[in-house]
């Protein structure tokens, strides 16, 4: 099922395939045209830097050198899974996967068909499978609406998370995570024994994590948080609740009732229904500040985002 695919990869070409956050857009990580493809197919600016996926932690070695212990207790503990690192790279890897950075991202996806693909074409480069801007794709669908019909997908079904990865710098102290995800602060601490870093969007992250500074997850619907005092009754507005003991059977409103996991899971694909329906706007019920929870702070993160839009 997977020979077209790696044939596809193989010869240089770009191929869509499920992991357990979203679905990325795959090029082979030693072939600068094949590179070349994934940023113009997705018009994605030539400094956002690519994660590298592999299968193994001897195709990670191909990317970076020696791995500090606390690499190794991070790669023992959450690969494969939903965390990507960022080390030192190997003078060999391509300027166009590290936008001429010193450090580069790795993941291994847990995800049995990316594990398979990954093990007999070789290390991807992978951004999730969407146009710039739009919301990450978490269904092969997406991925055709955005490229087009004829576009090569690996079908997976729906991406369990439906949030991209964790992505922390262990390349520097104090390591920094640029992008929370369903791995929390918390496991990775408990995990090495050492605080993190969280780095806001805004502050000088930028320039070490070039993607925090690009629009990101946004539909076309303007997308805001829900005041206190608003009654939920404007018919052009989506209204997504997550709080238990809130149920409502008007077809605006969706709630959650405290299951963050499917909210996180459906999220993107709210966000480009609420288009198709032609809501006007999406409103959110305000998270609460939950750190047990690694899904309330990515679910903040993408919120937010797409609010200041
Ligand atoms: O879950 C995921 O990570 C998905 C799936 C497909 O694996 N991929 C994904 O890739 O979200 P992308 O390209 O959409 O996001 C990668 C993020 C960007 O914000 C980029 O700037 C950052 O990782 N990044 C990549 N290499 C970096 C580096 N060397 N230093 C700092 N940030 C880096
Ligand atoms: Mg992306």
């Amino acid at each position: 099922m997977l020979d077209q695919y790696i044939d596809l990869l193989n010869q240089g070409e770009i191929v869509a395939f499920p992991t357990e956050t979203v679905y990325g857009l795959g090029a082979d990580a030693w072939n600068p045209a094949a590179i070349q493809k994934v940023f113009a197919q997705k018009g994605r600016p030539a400094d956002n830097p690519l994660i590298v996926h592999v299968s193994s932690v001897s195709m990670a070695e191909e990317f970076t050198g020696q791995f500090s212990k606390d690499a190794l207790k991070l790669m023992e503990q959450f690969w494969p899974g939903p965390l990507t690192l960022i080390f030192s790279k190997k003078p060999e890897v391509l300027d166009l996967i590290t936008a001429g950075l010193q450090t580069v991202a790795i993941r291994w996806p847990r995800h049995q068909l990316a594990q398979n693909l990954i093990s007999q074409a070789g290390p991807l480069v992978a951004p999730s499978a969407n146009t710039s801007g739009k919301p990450s794709p978490t269904k092969a669908d997406h991925v055709k609406e955005d490229f087009g019909s004829d576009f090569p997908v690996i079908e997976g079904g729906d991406t369990d998370i439906g949030l991209e990865s964790t992505v922390l710098d262990i390349s520097r102290t104090p390591y920094s995570i640029y992008r929370p995800g369903a791995i929390s602060a918390g496991e990775i601490e408990h995990v090495i024994g050492k605080k993190t870093q969280q780095n806001p969007p805004s502050t000088d992250t930028t320039a070490k994590s070039p993607g925090t500074k690009y629009t990101h997850y946004a539909p076309k619907a303007t997308v805001r948080w829900l005041s206190s005092n608003e009654e939920a009754d404007n018919l052009q507005t989506l209204y997504l609740f997550h709080s238990e003991n809130i149920s409502s059977a008007e077809k605006n409103k969706v709630c959650y009732n405290g299951n963050y996991k499917r909210l996180a899971h459906e999220l993107y694909d709210r966000f480009r229904q609420a288009d198709h329906k032609g809501y006007a706007s999406i409103a959110i019920e305000p998270l609460p500040e939950n750190l047990e929870n690694p899904l309330i702070p990515a679910l903040a993160n993408r919120i937010q985002k797409a609010v200041s839009q």
